[in-house]
């Protein structure tokens, strides 16, 4: 393997695209470890909305978020995240923490209080991460940028599945209108916007299957982490 890149792959795109599917498999398939950062930013929402805090509150949310002790516990199949003592991941996917999460990551004071768990997660190597800024802002070194994207029908079809499997009683207009609300506030933050870092390798999942979007990718973990010449 060449030693000179980071051993870092980061996956960045919008909420549907296909990440975490994409980001487990490929890390289950080079063992090695799968980090969730939305994860994160769904507990200070999942937090600030049970104590009443208002996610769009700038203040209040910054103030929260740094007020927290929050860990972060990857595993093969999902983040787990700990908020002062409670394992609140089995709350993190509800819709209403989900729009939270997309107003209270524009915050800078909330954005930084995760920076450093986020990469203090990444010392190790051998880390697949998932999120909005990880090329482009938290790993801008890592060995290998992935930014994955589908059209928004596409992408809210493979939201509305995966929710109403787990019994969540939605409509598929409703999850369309709530992922339109999350791309325009994931694109649209002054702080860490969702977009694609200049080297990152694009990959339209549309109409791709599970075993094609990870050809592509292995394809350039190999090419990147095995090739013989520097670039
Ligand atoms: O990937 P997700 O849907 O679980 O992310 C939840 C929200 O957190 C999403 O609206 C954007 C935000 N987020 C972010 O701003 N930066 C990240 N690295 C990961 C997620």
């Amino acid at each position: 393997m060449n030693q000179n890149f980071r051993k870092i792959i980061t996956i960045d795109g919008p909420a549907g695209a296909g990440k975490s599917t994409m980001a487990r498999e490929l890390a289950r398939r080079l063992t090695w470890i799968y980090l969730d950062t939305g994860a994160l930013y769904r507990a200070i929402a999942l937090t600030a909305l049970r104590r009443g805090v208002d996610p769009a509150d700038q203040p209040a949310a910054e103030e929260l978020a740094r007020s927290l002790k929050i860990t972060a516990l990857p595993g093969p199949n999902g983040t787990s995240i700990i908020v002062d003592g409670e394992d609140v991941t089995e709350q993190l996917r509800k819709p209403e923490v989900s729009l939270g999460a997309a107003t209270i990551s524009a915050w800078p004071g909330v954005r930084e209080v995760l920076l450093s768990i986020q990469r203090g997660l990444g010392d190790e190597g051998k880390v697949v991460v998932e999120g909005r800024d990880m090329g482009t802002v938290v790993f801008p070194d890592a060995g290998l940028k992935l930014f994955l994207y589908a059209d928004p029908e596409a992408r809210a079809k493979r939201r509305f599945t995966e929710l109403t499997a787990k019994g969540e009683n939605v409509s598929f207009d409703g999850v369309l209108a709530d992922q339109s609300k999350r791309d325009e506030a994931d694109q649209s933050r002054p702080v860490s916007p969702l977009k694609a870092a200049p080297d990152a390798v694009t990959i339209n999942t549309t109409n791709l299957s599970i075993e094609d979007v990870l050809q592509v990718m292995v394809n350039a973990f190999r090419n990147r982490f095995f090739c013989k010449t520097d670039d």
